[in-house]
């Protein structure tokens, strides 16, 4: 009996080990067992989500399908994009907080198109910092906003058909202190200019358009002045916002932030769902970033009139237990582009509500131009289970 028990255990840790010699051969597909982010396929890391029991290391997705790829000439409020909130805060970067992992650059490498940050004046300069009232301080800073600027900057340049946007939460009281910051880092050629901004709820300009015209970059301030004052445009007559932090992350309720209009308002023709926890918890933003943030995605859609979000904000867009945030953003993308239920099942410039069939739920794919990101995808390759059963039959006889 207890030898028996030893060839098990003996079997077991031979099948894991040989899981792993296996899948790293191989681009894995999400939801297959990986030893390393290298396993997996392009657009897919290889991550456990303790906080959900998932203890099994497995490819996830960190990357949603590029919905201009998919459809064109649309306005750009009828896109979804994923967006990082407190974008810059870098985990190790600083003793303040931080709600991301990885640089600027990577973000955009990852499809992220929405970056949240938080500015502030500090050393004769601009900052990009978290703080209490009102101000940077050395403890709370992390890089000056041109580091990171000139990242977007390198980007657009490199990719004339992305667009981007930045949501400013600004306490920047210097004269222009904005305007220069964005004129030194070589962005004004890219500005989408406040004139162009639907005022009352009407769409926006197409993205081929705006690619054309080279207006790719769309910012937003949270100061309004500065719409008057530098042309830069005040979120809230553009968009409506709901409730950030643990108030905004009740299920079925999606409330609208302080300084937005009320979600439902038309007047605004974008919307912009947050779902991140007051205090940022790398641990927990798997389980955040999974299930409950769909739900979430549903109950903003009515709250906001029927609208799905143009933005969903997160913290560690790179964490979940499949296909995380961005399979949230296809899944968005699809409702707003085609009308399908995945951005994955639209026909290319196809017809709205003419969807393909959701044949990828069976067989799912990893990476930027893969068709699906919904459902826990758990097979396991062919070769593995004729591994497994030569062991077993090593083994038993
Ligand atoms: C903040 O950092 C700067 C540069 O390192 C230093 O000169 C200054 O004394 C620091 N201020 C405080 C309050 O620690
Ligand atoms: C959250 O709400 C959704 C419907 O919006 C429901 O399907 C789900 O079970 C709820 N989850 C919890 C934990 O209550
Ligand atoms: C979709 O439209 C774009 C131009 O708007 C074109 O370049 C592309 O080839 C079209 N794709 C398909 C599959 O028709």
């Amino acid at each position: 009996m207890e030898s028996q028990r030893i060839l098990l255990f003996i079997s077991i840790a031979t099948l894991f080990t040989a899981t792993f010699l296996l899948n790293s051969s191989s681009a894995l597909k999400q939801g297959e067992t990986c030893a390393t982010n290298k396993n997996c396929d392009s657009g897919l890391h290889c991550q456990t989500c303790v906080a959900n029991g998932n203890l099994r290391p497995r490819c996830t997705r960190i990357k949603p399908i590029n919905p201009i790829s998919q459809m064109k000439g649309l306005p750009f409020n009828r896109y979804s994009w994923l967006t990082t909130h407190n974008a810059f805060a870098r985990l190790g970067k600083s003793v303040a907080p931080s709600n991301q992992q990885d640089s600027i650059t990577d973000q955009l490498n990852n499809g992220v198109r929405g970056f949240m940050l938080d500015m502030y004046d500090f050393r004769n300069d601009i900052w990009l910092c978290h703080s209490f009232g009102s101000k940077c301080y050395n403890i709370t800073a992390f890089q000056p906003a041109i580091n990171v600027l000139k990242e977007v900057q390198t980007f657009l340049e490199s990719n004339p058909s992305e667009i981007i946007t930045i949501i400013i939460e600004d306490y920047v009281t210097s004269p222009k202190g904005l305007s220069k910051v964005f004129d030194a880092a070589g962005l004004r050629k890219y500005w989408f200019p406040v004139s162009r901004m639907p005022k009352n709820g009407g769409n926006w300009p197409t993205v081929d358009d705006m690619i054309q015209k080279n207006q790719r970059l769309v910012v937003f301030t949270s100061k309004s002045s500065k719409e008057a004052s530098e042309g830069i445009a005040y979120q809230w007559r553009y968009m409506v916002e709901n409730q950030y932090g643990n108030g905004g992350m009740k299920n079925g309720s999606c409330p609208n932030r302080a300084e937005s209009p009320a979600m439902n308002t038309k007047s605004r023709s974008l919307v912009l769902m947050n779902f991140f926890r007051d205090n940022p918890d790398l641990p927990q933003s798997c389980k955040d970033n999974s299930a409950p943030l769909l739900n979430m995605a549903n109950t903003c859609y009515e709250a906001a009139g029927k609208r799905w979000p143009n933005f969903i904000a997160v913290d560690f867009y790179k964490r979940s237990d499949g296909g995380g945030a961005p399979a949230a953003v296809d899944v968005v993308n699809g409702h707003l582009v085609c009308g399908c239920g995945n951005i994955a099942y639209c026909k290319a410039n196809g017809t709205y509500g003419v969807c393909d069939q959701p044949e990828a739920e069976a067989t799912p794919k990893g990476g930027s131009s893969q068709k699906s990101g919904v459902g826990d995808l758990n097979r396991k390759p062919l070769q593995l289970r004729l591994l497994f059963l030569t062991l077993l039959l090593v083994i038993f006889f």
